[in-house]
C-alpha cells in the first residue's frame, strides 16, 4: 500500500523536543515567534537568532527517535511510506526513514543567507553541551562570499521550497492513505494537504491526543500519542486492515 505520512511537532515531541502551540511545553511560551523566526529579526539581531537555534538543535541532537519513528522506519520494508514533515529536526532520517520531505527545511541545512550556498560542515550539528536557551552567539561567515550564514529553516513570512511542496502534492495524488500525525492543523499551506487528500478520496487517519483542525477532515480520529498511534496502524495493517 502506498501510504503518505504528515507530521508535525507533536510527533517529536516523545523525544523530548517542545512543541509550538501546547501552552506547557512550547517552545513560544517563552518566546515572541515575530521575536526569532523571521528574517527580519535575524537581520536585526543575528546572534540572537542564530543562537536560539543553536540550542534549538543542541537540544535535537540529545533527544531519541521514539517507536513512532522507527514504526514508520520499519513500515517501509512492507509498504511505500513517503513522510511529509513540518519539522526541521532530523529524527524521522535517524529513525532510518529514507523518503522525507521537510515542508518547512531543516535545522541541520543552513546555508549563506546571500550566495545561497549550504554551509559545510553544518554548523548546527556540532554537539554542544553547554548550549542555552539564552546564550547569544554571531552566526558563522558564509566561505565563499561576505553573507552570513542562516538557519536553513522556513521562516514565517517566507514561501516553502518549492520542490518540497510540489513533492507534497505528489504524496497526496499518488499515497492510498494519508496518515496525520502529531499537528494542529494551524500553519498553512500545509495544513491544507489533509483535505486534498480527502477530496482526492484518500483515507485520512489523524493521530492526535488533542482534537484540533485535522478532525473536521479526518476520516478517523485516534485520540492518542504518536508513539501508540503508529503501534495501531502497524498492527492495522498488518492485519490486512
Ligand atoms: P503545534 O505545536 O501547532 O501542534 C502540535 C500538535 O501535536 C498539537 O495538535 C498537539 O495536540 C499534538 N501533540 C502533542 N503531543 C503529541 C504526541 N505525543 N503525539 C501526537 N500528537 C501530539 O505544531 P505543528 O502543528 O507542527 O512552522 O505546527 C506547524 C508549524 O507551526 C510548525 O512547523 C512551525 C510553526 O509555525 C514553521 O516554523 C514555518
Amino acid at each position: 500500500m502506498r501510504i503518505g505520512v504528515l507530521t508535525g511537532a507533536g510527533m517529536s515531541a516523545e523525544s523530548g523536543v517542545p512543541t509550538f502551540r501546547d501552552a506547557l511545553t512550547g517552545l513560544w511560551a517563552r518566546h515572541d515567534p515575530a521575536e526569532l523566526a523571521t528574517e527580519a529579526a535575524f537581520r536585526r539581531d543575528p546572534a540572537l537568532v542564530w543562537g536560539w537555534y543553536r540550542w534549538r538543535a543542541a537540544q535535537v541532537r540529545r533527544a531519541l527517535p521514539h517507536r513512532g519513528h522507527t514504526g514508520l522506519a520499519a513500515l517501509a520494508a512492507t509498504h511505500e511510506v513517503r513522510v511529509v514533515t513540518q519539522n526541521v529536526d532530523d529524527l524521522h532520517e535517524r529513525a532510518g526513514s529514507i523518503d522525507v520531505v521537510h515542508l518547512h527545511g531543516s535545522l541541520f541545512s543552513s546555508r549563506c543567507s546571500d550566495c545561497g550556498r549550504r554551509a559545510v560542515p553544518e554548523p548546527l550539528a556540532a554537539a554542544l553541551a553547554d548550549a542555552d536557551e539564552a546564550a547569544r552567539l554571531p552566526p558563522p561567515a558564509c566561505s565563499h562570499c561576505p553573507g552570513t550564514i542562516r538557519p536553513g529553516v522556513v521562516w514565517f513570512g517566507e514561501a516553502l521550497p518549492t520542490a518540497a511542496w510540489d513533492a507534497a502534492l505528489d504524496v497526496v495524488a499518488t499515497a492510498e492513505l494519508l496518515v496525520v500525525v502529531g499537528t494542529s492543523g494551524l500553519v498553512h499551506p500545509a495544513a491544507a494537504l489533509p483535505s486534498l487528500a480527502r477530496r482526492a478520496g484518500l483515507p485520512v487517519i489523524e493521530i492526535n491526543p488533542q482534537p484540533g483542525a485535522i478532525a473536521e477532515v479526518a476520516s478517523e480520529s485516534w485520540r492518542c500519542t504518536a508513539g501508540a498511534g503508529i503501534a495501531r496502524l502497524l498492527e492495522r495493517l498488518d492485519a490486512g486492515g
